[in-house]
């Protein structure tokens, strides 16, 4: 395939295209480097469909965008319905039921999901389209990205920023962003900020006590959420920063947070600002019907 691929490209005088042999499951590929994936009926022949998409989302851009045409179960199909509509290896009895596509993209990170049935390929199966787009409506942070203290004025973008990290399923085991009182209620006031880029909220950092004994006064938790239009362009790690010159300044010397496994970003973020992972607690809670671990994470300052 890939000897006809190169001659139909030779023959067409198409001298920028290129063929690489890899696997869909681990795509040969730096991070970051790919404006669009298209797939052509493929994916539904893997095994490994949640790879394949946190795959497809390692090599995106930030605003990249994946285009999907395939065959599509209905969610409601049994795995030994599946099989028997020949829906994939994927679908072998005995499995745990695969999550729907839509839960596997959003858990893979991606946003502005939209699927569109097309023709029917059998009882509840259907051909489908997937386009995925995220929206890049921020510009660039530029020069003009600052770090204010958080106040009541922000609340309705934090909370917007909030609930747009809930949605995507990888961010927390919150299911809905509670109403500011309750927000501002559970957060120490001392260490919350957000990051202004062109005049408006692109994300939010906030630590709440770990607990009220005294010997866990210098420990805080965290969370860090960026505006999914402006990922990508060092904001998280500016409010990390920001949280971490705050938490140090008050003498607490110790960061703490959990990241479910599958938030890539979100743990390599965390990294890159110091944090070192401290253990994973496996099913340690259910989120959405499924069991989900929890990497914990901590970052001392050098100062212990
Ligand atoms: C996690 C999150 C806060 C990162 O914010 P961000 O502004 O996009 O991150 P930054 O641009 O500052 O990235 C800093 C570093 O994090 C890492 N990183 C960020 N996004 C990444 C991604 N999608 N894949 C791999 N690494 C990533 C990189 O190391 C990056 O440094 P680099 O650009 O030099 O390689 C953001 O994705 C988010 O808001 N997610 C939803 C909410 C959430 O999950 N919060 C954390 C809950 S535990």
């Amino acid at each position: 395939m890939l000897d006809l691929a190169r001659a139909n490209a030779r023959a067409a005088g198409a001298g920028n295209a290129e063929f690489l042999d890899g696997q869909i499951e681990a795509i040969p590929l730096p991070d970051r480097s790919v404006d669009v994936i298209i797939s052509n009926c493929v994916i539904n022949l893997s095994t490994d469909r949640p790879a394949v998409f946190a795959e497809s989302f390692r090599v995106l851009r930030p605003g990249g965008r994946l285009g999907i045409t395939d065959i599509l179960a209905e969610d409601h199909l049994t795995p030994a319905e599946r099989l028997e509509r020949g829906a994939g290896p994927a679908a072998s009895p005995g499995r745990p039921p695969s999550p729907s596509t839509a839960t596997s993209l959003t858990r893979a990170g991606f946003t502005d999901i939209t699927i569109t049935p097309a023709q029917q390929a059998g009882a509840g199966l259907h051909s489908a389209i997937i386009p995925r787009r995220q929206a890049l409506t921020m510009p660039s942070p530029g020069a003009d990205a600052r770090i204010e203290p958080m106040t009541g004025g922000h609340a309705d973008a934090v909370l917007a920023i909030y609930q747009a990290g809930i949605d995507e399923g990888n961010a927390t085991f919150e299911t809905r962003a509670p109403d500011w009182a309750v927000f501002t209620a559970a957060r120490l006031p001392a260490h919350r900020y957000v990051a202004i880029t062109h005049g408006r909220v692109a994300g939010w950092v906030a630590a709440s006590a770990t607990s009220g004994r005294c010997v866990y006064a210098g420990v805080v938790e965290h969370s860090v959420y960026v505006h999914p239009a402006a990922r990508g362009r060092g904001i998280g790690y500016l409010l990390l920063d920001a949280l971490i010159a705050s938490t140090e300044a008050a003498g607490n010397l110790d960061i703490q947070s959990g990241i479910f496994p599958e938030n890539i970003a979100s743990l390599a973020l965390h990294q890159a600002a110091g944090f070192r992972v401290v253990g994973t607690r496996e099913r340690i809670g259910r989120h959405h019907g499924l069991w989900r671990d929890v990497v914990l994470i901590e970052r001392r300052s050098p100062a212990v």
